[in-house]
């Protein structure tokens, strides 16, 4: 994958404004950027056992953080979709991801505001979006791997199942910088596939478990296992093979879909050009005079077509609210040679001289 040739942004260029929120390794603030609105994801220092009193250790930490981040936002700035969180630039001091703002928050706290009305067609539409995403990504060649897929890191664009976009998905490509720098270094096993809690090896098929999940917080609005306080017994349930009931009434395709997404045995996962395409039938089944049912119809042959062996960067759309790339600016290649400690010496610079002295 070629180096990030985006734009790196000035940190001075920047107006932050109100924080949306933190995660385990970043604080997200929406901001402005060249009259636009954007989000702006400050990384948090490593602040791990071996960054304290051992320079070299901690010149090392440092540096694979900052390999790591070099290397996964080169993933991130390859890769452009209608249903992925669009990287707009990246600021180096300090460590900021800049991406596009999403108005509507994320879908994990979306589900769960219960005053807000969600029909069928609309809780569809954000499946066949997410899954319409991690279908360009699992695409890509080779393909990516998302790792931390889950409610809080899809993004929703919009709420009207009219609107061309309504979920796009986010951190694509980060898990592994995020584990570098975040201090909360489990993860978080209720979109954990169970051959990752056991250590064993994975593959796209882990993502789609975590899918499944989402296809059952679709459904029910509420986290799964809400009653379960510890998190180890959560783990030892889903290695068991066991899974949150569906419940409720939902069609019965959905509810097969889900199944199979969170099957036991990845290989008996289905990829997510089926997904796509089973998503899409139970939306003509219920909405058959959908006009949008007519696009996905042709986009779902179309896919058949192409099989899966189609590029990654061939997936086009004509989709308005899309905003493109700003124009290059101040662009940088990570290929230059920097010193990674250079620039993490400046990041949080008080907090280092603390580490330090
Ligand atoms: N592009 C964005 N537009 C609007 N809100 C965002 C954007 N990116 C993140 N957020 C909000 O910021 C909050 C923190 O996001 P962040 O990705 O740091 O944490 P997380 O996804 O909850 O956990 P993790 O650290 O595992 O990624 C989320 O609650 C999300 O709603
Ligand atoms: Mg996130």
């Amino acid at each position: 994958m070629k180096d990030f040739v985006g734009p790196k942004i000035p940190f001075e260029e920047l107006k932050e404004e109100e924080l949306l929120g933190e995660g385990g390794a970043a604080f997200v603030s929406k901001g402005e950027w060249e009259g636009k609105q954007v989000a702006i994801k400050k990384l948090k220092v490593p602040e791990t056992a071996s960054t304290l009193g051992f320079e070299d250790e901690e010149e090392e930490t440092f540096s694979n953080v900052f390999k790591e981040f070099r290397r996964e936002i080169s993933v991130m700035s390859g890769l452009e979709h209608p249903n992925l969180v669009n990287l707009i630039g990246v600021c180096l001091d300090p460590l900021c991801i800049v991406t596009e703002f999403m108005a509507y928050g994320d879908l994990y706290n979306f589900l769960q505001d219960t005053s807000r009305d969600l029909d069928l067609a609309l809780r569809l539409k954000i499946a066949i979006d997410i899954a319409s995403g991690m279908l360009f990504l699992h695409s890509a060649k080779p393909p990516i791997i998302h790792r931390d897929l889950k409610s809080p890191n899809v993004l929703m664009a919009a709420i009207s199942v009219n609107a061309p976009v309504v979920a796009k998905v986010a951190d694509f490509g980060l898990s592994g910088a995020m584990q570098t720098v975040s201090i909360k270094s489990v993860a978080n096993p209720i979109w954990l596939a169970p051959e990752i809690m056991i250590g064993g090896e994975f593959t796209e098929a882990a993502d789609v478990y975590s899918y499944g999940v989402i296809l059952w917080e679709i459904l029910h609005r509420k986290q799964p296992w809400e009653d379960i306080r510890f998190i180890n017994e959560i783990e030892q349930k889903v290695k068991k093979g066991e899974r949150p009931p569906i419940l409720g009434e939902c069609p019965p395709a959905y509810a097969e879909l889900v199944s199979l997404c969170w099957t036991q045995d990845p290989t008996k996962r289905p990829p997510f050009k089926e997904i796509f395409e089973r998503l899409v039938a139970i939306k003509q089944e219920f909405f058959p005079t959908d006009e949008n049912n007519k696009e996905e119809k042709e986009e779902s042959i179309e896919k058949k077509k192409r099989g899966n062996d189609e590029d990654s960067g061939s997936d086009e759309s004509d989709d308005s609210e899309i905003d493109d790339s700003p124009a290059p600016k101040n662009r940088i290649s990570f290929g230059e040679e920097v010193s990674a400690f250079d620039f993490l010496k400046k990041f949080g610079s008080d907090e280092l001289q603390r580490k330090t002295n």
